[in-house]
């Protein structure tokens, strides 16, 4: 699932990054990155690319010779805040006509050449399997032609570029283990904008975890639309395709990346309640480095408003996947993505939502109202029918009922030990850390003499509805 996975945090949209170059560069390049983990994991593969290239990079775009925003078109309001933001260094263009301003990611699939002819707003257009092309695409442009490059690869996987750090605390990576999405939620662009499946190979997935060991680095989080449907050699029926080569599952996969250090942590998103085996579960409890953390969207908990949605489970089968969870790992947290006010959606089945939501527990959920998306099943099938102020109420409902379900889930931890891997320093005071248990709960603590890299032992003493709050223990 998404970009289909989770969103990123919203401070963290927008953000600009820094590409490391070598000393003789002399272009300057300004990159910002919106959206899903995915699009910040392939903002730095285009980093990397343009490095090579001898792009030095900048946090000044009034500097910068080269703009280039990594898009997200998963919802209306996505798309408005690029637009806004291209306008803005459209303004430049008055002070620099030599300044090129490109578009890459979700946006540029989804609109093409219109960007460039009818909205006039880039230089540049390229899409998620075409960053390879970027410095052709780029010669092109200073040429004076205007350069697109759309084109959806169904081999593309970027398996040998090594991905330039961004947005970097040098603890947490990101790897990607495959791209593309075949599921064809009916609300869900990606399909469209991101092209068909495709696993990367688990020998380079292997390799780039030692070179992020090896570096320092303590925990991954290895990404995918939907990573239960990774494959490598295997049909999805189960029929190996070479008998030469290894044939790796999602759960396989798991364990090779665990078994890479026991001081790196792995995590993992995002997880299709309809293909989630119990032999992923089973790696997770077989192997302690594999953080105790499900991202598990639901979307809906009715089941006609599921078959609409094209997601290919009952609300019954969801419960069932997270009795599954809970039964082999007890104390395993779990998070979901959550629609209101899908095409046709009543107030009954609304009520279904919250009962599920009652009944599931949610640690942490991401909770968006229905946007229609050009060109999806949903646009073509169903009535957007749903009032916008009626949308917008059952996201408040929902909200309401997570937000209770976050401060229970925090307040059970009032008075336990958990190990946390430090980040950095809280937001609010740089007297605390703060850090992550495997539950992905975010803890704040004094600072004593630690460091970002380290285990600890914290004991939770207190808990807001987002973080847990404690001391470091001998
Ligand atoms: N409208 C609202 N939310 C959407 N998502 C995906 N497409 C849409 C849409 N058209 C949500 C889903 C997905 C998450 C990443 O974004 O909940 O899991
Ligand atoms: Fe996720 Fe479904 Fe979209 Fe694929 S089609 S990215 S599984 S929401």
């Amino acid at each position: 699932m998404l970009t289909g996975e989770k969103i990123i945090d919203e401070k963290r949209q927008g953000e600009a990054i820094i590409v490391n170059t070598p000393i003789t560069a002399k272009r300057k390049l300004y990159l910002e990155s919106y959206g899903c983990q995915m699009n910040f994991s392939d903002s730095e593969i285009v980093a990397s690319i343009l490095a090579k290239e001898g792009f030095e990079s900048t946090r000044d775009y009034f500097s910068s010779d080269l703009i280039l925003l990594n898009t997200c078109s998963i919802r209306e309001k996505a798309e408005l805040t690029v637009r806004n933001r291209l306008r803005s260094f459209n303004e430049l263009k008055k002070k620099n006509p030599n300044l090129l301003i490109g578009v890459l990611g979700c946006m540029a699939e989804r609109m093409k050449e219109s960007l460039l002819e009818q909205e006039k707003l880039v230089d540049l257009v390229v899409g998620p399997d075409a960053y390879r092309d970027l410095p052709s695409l780029i010669q092109k442009v200073e040429g004076g032609q205007k350069s697109v490059n759309v084109l959806l690869s169904r081999e593309e996987t970027y398996a040998d570029i090594s991905p330039v750090r961004l947005g970097d605390n040098g603890v947490s990576a990101f790897i990607s283990i495959m791209r593309g999405c075949d599921n064809m939620c009916s609300f869900c662009v990606v399909p469209f904008t991101r092209g068909r499946e495709r696993s990367r190979n688990p020998l380079s997935i292997v390799a780039e975890a030692k070179d992020l060991v090896n570096k320092g680095y303590k925990e991954v989080t290895l990404l995918g639309q939907n990573v239960d449907s990774y494959r490598w050699n295997i049909s999805k029926k189960g029929d190996i395709q070479d008998a030469t080569i290894p044939t790796t599952n999602f759960a396989q996969l798991l364990e090779l990346v665990a078994e890479v250090s026991p001081e790196l942590r792995i995590r993992f998103s995002t997880s299709h309640p309809k293909d989630m085996t119990d032999d992923v579960i089973r790696s997770m409890a077989k192997h302690k480095n594999i953080c105790n953390y499900i991202h598990l969207p639901v979307q809906s908990g009715n089941s006609d408003v599921l078959k609409r949605m094209n997601r290919g489970y009952t609300r019954e089968w969801y419960m069932d996947r997270i009795k599954s969870i809970r039964n082999i790992i007890p104390d395993c947290a779990i998070s979901t993505d959550i629609i209101t006010g899908f095409c046709d959606e009543t107030d009954f089945e609304h009520q279904e939502t919250l009962s599920l939501m009652q009944w599931a527990e949610f640690d942490y959920a991401y909770m968006f109202f229905y946007s229609e998306r050009p060109k999806t099943l949903a646009q073509r099938k169903y009535e957007d029918n749903v009032p916008l102020i009626t949308k917008k109420q059952r996201l408040q409902d929902v909200i309401k009922i997570q937000q209770k379900n976050s401060l229970s889930c925090n307040q059970k931890s009032i008075g336990k030990t958990y190990e946390v891997l430090i980040e950095g320093f809280s937001k609010k005071s740089k007297e605390m850390l703060c850090g992550r248990t495997t539950k992905n709960a975010m803890v704040v603590f004094p600072k004593k003499d630690l460091q970002p890299g380290q285990y600890v032992n914290v004991l939770i003493e207190s808990c807001t509805v987002g973080t847990l709050i404690g001391k470091v223990i001998d």
